[in-house]
């Protein structure tokens, strides 16, 4: 629970959590702590005996890494590390984790598919997102842990990450401020409903791809990668129109932005 952004928000989504679990067969127990610390991860994985792990935390944003690497390297990578090297040693039935639609970096071709090379990310954040695909599927085909990479695409709901576009924007048109749009405005992003990643992941926890061995005799790695999207690309054009029709009745809401080339 870092302070990316307000802990308070982390807070009262944990209540949520805690709530909905007490009207379910569900049993939650929140451990605060740092998937980075190896003894704790290892003590919880030792005292749980978990089945399905599923891996959201990471340092999330891309902009913020172009300042604030360390963390990246800490959390997605020593981290996330430190859960693959837990289901090695205490083994689990599946292993499900966030990756992120950032590895297609620049790529033009559209609609993005699994099958597209993914080798030149544009971010630090992207970089250790595709290190997480890389590392799970060496540890798939080393230690037979059945893994699946989930590519999220642009992610939005209530509670959702308040350095998100939708919200950071529509927070300064409330301050008055000029807000920016790159790329000449010239911009497509594909959404995700908060509950269809929610859905998603859900259904995927029970599907572990296969173990099955090779003709050579030798396991085939038990290893997805799948892309969660709305698969309906909005231009920001049209973000701008439902942000200019949202904001206006917001009393004190000035509307103004200008378009930048990059
Ligand atoms: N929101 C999106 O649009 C989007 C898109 C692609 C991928 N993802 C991925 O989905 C996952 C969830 O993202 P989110 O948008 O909910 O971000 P988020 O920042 O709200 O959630 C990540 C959580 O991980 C926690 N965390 C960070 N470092 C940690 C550490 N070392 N140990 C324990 N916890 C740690 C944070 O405190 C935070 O609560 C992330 O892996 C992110 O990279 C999100």
């Amino acid at each position: 629970m870092n302070d990316y952004y307000e802990v308070s928000l982390k807070e009262w989504r944990l209540k949520e959590i805690h709530k909905a679990a007490e009207h379910s067969p569900v049993e939650h127990i929140f451990v605060k702590g740092s998937i980075a610390d190896k003894a704790l991860i290892d003590e919880e994985f030792e005292k749980y005996h978990f089945d399905v792990v599923v891996n959201l935390a990471a340092q999330a944003g891309v902009r913020y890494s172009i300042d604030h690497p360390d963390v990246y390297i800490e959390s997605n990578l020593i981290g996330f590390y430190n859960i693959l090297e837990a289901c090695r040693h205490n083994p689990v039935d599946h292993l499900v984790y966030a990756s992120s639609s950032s590895v297609y970096g620049g790529n033009k071709k559209v609609p993005f598919s699994t099958d597209d090379k993914v080798d030149n990310p544009v971010s630090l954040y992207a970089a250790t997102k595709k290190s997480n695909e890389l590392l799970a599927h060496a540890h798939s085909k080393l230690y037979n842990i059945p893994s699946t990479g989930l590519r999220f695409f642009t992610v939005y709901g209530p509670a959702g990450r308040p350095d998100m576009f939708y919200f950071s924007e529509t927070k300064k048109l409330v301050a008055g401020e000029k807000i920016q749009f790159f790329n000449y405005g010239d911009m497509r992003r594909d959404f995700t409903y908060i509950d269809d990643i929610a859905e998603g992941v859900y259904r995927i926890m029970q599907g572990a791809p296969d173990k099955s061995t090779g003709q050579d005799g030798l396991p085939i790695p038990p290893y997805s990668v799948y892309n969660i999207g709305g698969d309906q690309p909005y231009p920001h054009g049209s973000g701008r129109s439902i942000l200019k029709r949202e904001s206006s009745p917001i009393s004190g809401c000035r509307w103004f932005y200008s378009i930048v080339s990059a």
